[in-house]
């Protein structure tokens, strides 16, 4: 029985574990039967990895760690309790985690490994609410927020997984994608006045956030120069077509030797058959005229060398964060539209499109006076910036900072 007392809590969470739980359904529902033990990137696990390791990760921290209860599965919380994740410095190294079976277990049996965790959260939620304070990560069940926030960042690598698997071995969702064709927007140059921005939190402030996200810290950001928009691929075509993937004095020592050895010559997501190129979403390949005025999505280092090319650089994330989240009076909002909580007609949430879309075209996305957000596929609240990411300027003139492009890059496992 949930006590009155922590009923609204309950509640709560049991509907955001709902939401999340449905999506992450959505997001494997893509996946054909048989292609759950493909690797779409060899750096990664087999897919199947992944439906077990959500479930895993919340029993072994919430029911195990919290709740001091037993392994529910001794051999799947094991093997699914942590996956490969390559080191940010030298991707070709991997972080420990556990031994790669010989066999991964067939997908019936993770499937109900899955339903039981589940089940067990739910029905432990209020012991989970109420636990005694014990460890950090029992205050105000820390953990159990955790693994919301865990599952939901894996929604978005799972999305450029996915995205890399070949069409048929998806299964296309049911009403299929739409993908409305709106007018180009101009981009335009907008000046940035100095100022301050606060990057990351105070561990008191927020119900949970990762290590690397505290303290905050406020950084004062000289004026710049920045697009109002994000770089699309009809402008990244343009340094396709210049020879930018071979001009070698664009590029940075490491960017370079990252380049050649993947044999990049086009943003991953471009196909060139007979001369036409062609663009590839999670689930279609589309003409390349349907995708020319939506955010690029290429890697930090193509986008690095884009803005290098174009005369500018990339913003820091001082910079983005003044020209998304800034105000012109110098107040800082929760969100570039302002502080109510994220709506439907706020931006491009919960793979309402399949894609990414520049939030501009979205009613009330805008940000106040600055530059529009890119909106990733799958939106969660505002988070702290990460810390792997230079917190001041790289340079102190007024300079033109192109904003940035989606990166596949990733740091969870
Ligand atoms: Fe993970």
């Amino acid at each position: 029985m949930v006590t009155a007392s922590v009923a609204p809590v309950v509640a709560e969470l049991e509907q955001r574990f709902h939401v999340t739980w449905e999506r992450t359904d959505r997001l494997f529902a893509l996946v054909a039967g048989d292609a759950m033990l493909d690797r779409p990137i060899p750096l990664r696990h087999p897919l199947i990895f992944y439906v077990g390791h959500l479930s895993a990760f919340a029993w072994n921290h919430v029911c195990r760690g919290v709740l001091g209860g037993p392994s529910l599965d001794a051999r799947l919380d094991e093997i699914f309790d942590r996956g490969i994740d390559p080191d940010v410095d030298d991707p070709t190294r991997c972080h420990p985690h556990p031994a790669v079976p010989d066999e991964w277990p067939e997908l019936g049996e993770v499937l109900a490994y899955r339903d039981r965790v589940r089940a067990e959260i739910l029905s432990s939620m209020q012991d989970i609410v109420i636990a005694p304070s014990t460890t950090v990560m029992a205050v105000n069940a820390r953990a159990l927020v955790m693994a919301l926030e865990h599952e939901q960042m894996h929604q978005e690598t799972l999305l450029y997984i996915v995205q890399q698997l070949p069409a048929e071995r998806k299964v296309r969702p049911r009403p299929p994608a739409v993908y409305p064709e709106w007018d180009a927007l101009r981009t335009r140059p907008i000046a940035i006045p100095g100022g301050t921005a606060t990057l990351g939190a105070d561990f008191g402030k927020l119900d949970f956030g990762w290590d690397n996200e505290f303290p905050s810290v406020t950084v004062t950001v000289p004026e710049f120069v920045i697009d109002s928009t994000p770089v699309t691929n009809a402008e990244f075509l343009q340094f396709v077509a210049a020879g930018g993937y071979g001009r070698r004095e664009l590029w940075d020592e490491a960017d370079w030797t990252w380049k050649e050895r993947t044999g990049l010559r086009h943003p991953t997501f471009w196909t060139l058959r007979d001369g036409v190129w062609r663009y590839r979403t999670v689930l279609d390949e589309l003409r390349f005229g349907t995708a020319r005025d939506w955010p690029v999505y290429v890697s930090l280092a193509e986008a690095r060398v884009f803005a290098r090319w174009r005369g500018g650089r990339l913003p820091t994330e001082a910079e983005f964060h003044r020209a998304a989240y800034g105000t012109p009076g110098g107040a800082e909002r929760s969100f570039p539209w302002g502080d109510e909580a994220p709506r439907p007609e706020h931006g491009n949430f919960h793979f309402a499109y399949w894609r990414r879309s520049r939030s501009a075209r979205i009613p009330r996305a805008r940000a106040p006076g600055a530059c529009t957000s890119s909106s990733a596929t799958a939106g969660n609240g505002p988070r702290p910036r990460s810390r792997r990411f230079p917190a001041s300027t790289r340079t102190s003139r007024p300079t033109r900072a192109t904003p940035p492009t989606s990166s596949t890059a990733s740091t969870t496992c």
